[in-house]
């Protein structure tokens, strides 16, 4: 287990002043998010994305507050010192800022997180306050937000035209001044992601596929890896083709198992003569 001390709030904007890009990633169970805390991530996003990367639905749309607490507490207990984030699923604080707290605090509560994150600019801010009431650090989300992908026209870049870029602009100064800690862009041009840097005063902005100016960045822990077989988006890097690797070795076993090649000596266990032979007698 790594022995680095448990990121706070105050590591993170440490950094940033610094000017040390800060790492983000999703994540969803124990054993993966055990190897995030060891290669020394700062942050993890237990995103609502499980919907589609863990449970095979086809959007974020069908994923529940009991889906993201359990996925939550099993990334918590692999990965004790990372500065977690649970994602508000969708119609977990859409329709109430009671919904909002009464979910957020949940995330607290029972799965042991440092912050949530919720999607939307100017017309979710009275959400953010009263999760802010109840002493619960937000993140934003602007650009591309997932829960509002029909209404967004699907998965693309987001603020091209002034028009749209203006209204991300603003969103984001709000959301600044109502308090999140932290304000991700997703999918936005790299201009743009700039230019909301230079405006924020003590706001972390983060960056998925927006460019390199952020204080630092997220990836989709599977985009990464080759793991999401049906979509790879063409902002994410991959570091290595996990998922080939895992589909190689599985037609190996298949193959293995149908010539009887697996399983050989040293993968099963032997019992002695005297013990054979006194079983074959008790069973005449
Ligand atoms: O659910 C998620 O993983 C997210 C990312 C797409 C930012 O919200």
């Amino acid at each position: 287990m790594s022995e680095r001390k448990k990121i706070t709030l105050n590591t993170l904007f440490k950094k940033r002043s610094k000017g040390i890009p800060i790492s983000w990633l999703t994540c969803y169970d124990s054993p993966t998010a055990y190897f995030q805390e060891e290669a020394g991530i700062d942050m993890i996003l237990v995103g609502d994305s499980l919907g589609m990367t863990m449970l095979g639905y086809d959007s974020t749309l069908p994923v529940t507050m009991e889906d993201m607490i359990r996925h939550t507490q099993a990334v918590r207990r692999g990965a004790p010192t990372a500065f977690l984030i649970g994602d508000m699923p969708y119609m977990s604080y859409q329709a109430s800022n009671e919904d909002a707290i009464r979910n957020a605090g949940r995330f607290m509560a029972e799965a042991g997180c440092d912050a949530i994150k919720l999607e939307g600019g100017k017309e979710i801010v009275e959400r953010i306050k009263a999760v802010l009431s109840a002493g619960i650090p937000v993140c934003g989300h602007l650009g591309l937000t997932p829960q509002s992908v029909s209404a967004l026209g699907g998965f693309r870049l987001q603020g091209k035209g002034a028009g749209a870029a203006k209204k991300i602009a603003e969103d984001a100064k709000i959301l600044e001044e109502a308090g999140a800690f932290c304000i991700l862009l997703e999918l936005i041009p790299d201009r743009l992601c700039k230019l909301i840097m230079d405006r924020s005063e003590d706001t972390i902005i983060m960056g998925l596929g927006s460019g390199p100016d952020a204080d630092g960045q997220l990836l989709i822990y599977h985009d990464m890896f080759g793991l999401y077989p049906k979509f790879t988006p063409s902002m994410a890097k991959q570091f290595a083709d996990v998922g080939g690797m895992i589909l190689g070795g599985l037609k190996e076993y298949a193959s293995e198992v149908e010539n009887r090649t697996f399983p050989s000596k040293e993968n099963w266990f032997g019992m002695k003569d005297s013990e054979f032979d006194e079983l074959l007698k008790t069973l005449g």
